[in-house]
């Protein structure tokens, strides 16, 4: 049995969904449902008796002590986080309580269960942590990819919160003896992404004549990994990382937004041409986010190497894929964006602050 945090949101669910459909072993999934989970997502392998679903919040320590306790998990796979660095920028206190104090309480209640568990599942047992590369800091043009030891250096509210919890979760490894993992991940796109994030919002904001806003001069470049790779990666680390060891997840894939942008709009000329003129015509220039990373690129050297992870799916085609299914899931971007939704998405408040 694994315990996953957050395996209603984005990464979690797809997680989930994959592990399901190749698994045996049962999962309880715990997640607060807030704006970016959505039980939806896991309709797929929802009938299915392997899958718990309990809504829940990783702040609240005697649940998640009570899930361990009933379901004995030979794992905690902690993915539930607040994630998106626009919103940490507008009000930092939920990252601070879901990021760092959630996985504080996370851990204290890991570690109960596991000093009372027999001593071959205390051997066996993992807190497997997902965490960012934007713990790394910005890198400059010319400057080599970020490794394991990188120095940490967050720069936004989203980064610091989830670089306080790649340290406690290191302390609990070095303190205690909790057999902990973490991951540190490049961006990942694909299906049933909240669509605030770069390339949801592309897509969806051109098939609706929106215009699509790209921050600054769009030079900013970002490491791009398909969802689904990441959760291969989360399994191979699961199952084959040395414990209190970290690995870098990525696929050597740095684009700049504007190439995003462009790329995103010529794969829409193709799929769904516009009446007239092309959708890259919707290109908007608006204000930079504050203190917005120039740059991220990770070295997968390690998990590579060591591990034998690679990343199956080329850019394009999990592009591709990822655009055919919000064109097929309209309905699930139009009930997500019901709940949580205003013209910050748009662009309209950056362009407003730029005075555009
Ligand atoms: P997401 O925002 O889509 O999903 C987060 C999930 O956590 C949601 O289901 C939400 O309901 C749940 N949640 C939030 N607060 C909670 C709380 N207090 N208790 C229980 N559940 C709570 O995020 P995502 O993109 O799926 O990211 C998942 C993890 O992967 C995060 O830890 C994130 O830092 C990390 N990560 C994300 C990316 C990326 O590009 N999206 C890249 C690297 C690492
Ligand atoms: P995002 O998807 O928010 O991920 P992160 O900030 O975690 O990297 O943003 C990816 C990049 O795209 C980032 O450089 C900011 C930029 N961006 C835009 O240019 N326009 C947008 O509307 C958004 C949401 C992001």
């Amino acid at each position: 049995m694994l315990l996953i945090t957050g395996g209603a949101g984005f990464i979690g669910s797809n997680f989930v969904v994959d592990w399901l459909s190749a698994q045996e072993e049962p999962v309880v999934v715990v997640d607060a449902l807030t704006y970016a989970g959505c039980v939806q997502n896991l309709a797929s392998v929802s009938s299915k008796d392997a899958l718990v679903f309990i809504e829940g919040d990783v702040c609240d320590r005697p649940l998640i002590a009570s899930l361990c306790a009933q379901y004995q998990p030979r794992a905690i796979l902690h993915f539930a986080a607040e994630s998106h660095v626009d919103r940490s920028i507008h009000g930092p206190g939920e990252f601070v309580r879901t990021n760092v104090t959630g996985t504080f309480e996370l851990l204290e209640a890991a570690r109960a269960y596991w000093t009372k568990i027999n001593e071959s599942e205390r051997l066996s047992f993992r807190f497997l942590h997902v965490s960012t590369d934007e713990v790394y800091g910005a890198l400059g043009d010319g400057d080599a990819p970020f490794t394991e030891s990188s120095a940490y250096a967050p720069n936004s509210p989203y980064a610091a919160t989830k670089a306080a919890s790649d340290h406690l979760v290191r302390a609990y490894f070095h303190t205690y003896g909790l057999p902990t993992l973490t991951t540190n991940c490049s961006n990942n796109f694909g299906p049933y992404q909240f669509p605030e994030k770069l390339i949801p919002i592309l897509i969806l904001n051109a098939l609706e004549e929106r215009p699509l806003p790209v921050y600054g001069d769009g030079s900013n470049v970002r490491d791009w990994l398909f969802v689904t790779d990441h959760c291969r990666g989360v399994a191979t680390v699961l199952d084959h990382g040395v414990v209190g060891e970290t690995y870098n997840i990525g696929a050597r894939c740095e684009k700049s937004n504007l190439d995003i942008a462009r790329t995103v709009c010529s794969m829409l000329d193709e799929l769904v041409p516009r009446g007239s003129g092309c959708y890259a015509d919707l290109i908007t220039f608006v204000a930079d986010r504050p203190g917005h990373d120039r740059r991220y690129a990770i070295n997968p050297g390690k998990i590579e190497s060591n591990l034998k992870w690679r990343p199956l799916e080329s850019f394009e085609s999990a592009l591709r894929k990822t655009i055919v299914w919000y064109l097929k899931n309209i309905p699930w971007v139009n009930e997500v964006r019901d709940r949580d939704w205003n013209d910050l998405h748009y662009g309209a408040e950056l362009k407003a602050a730029a005075g555009q």
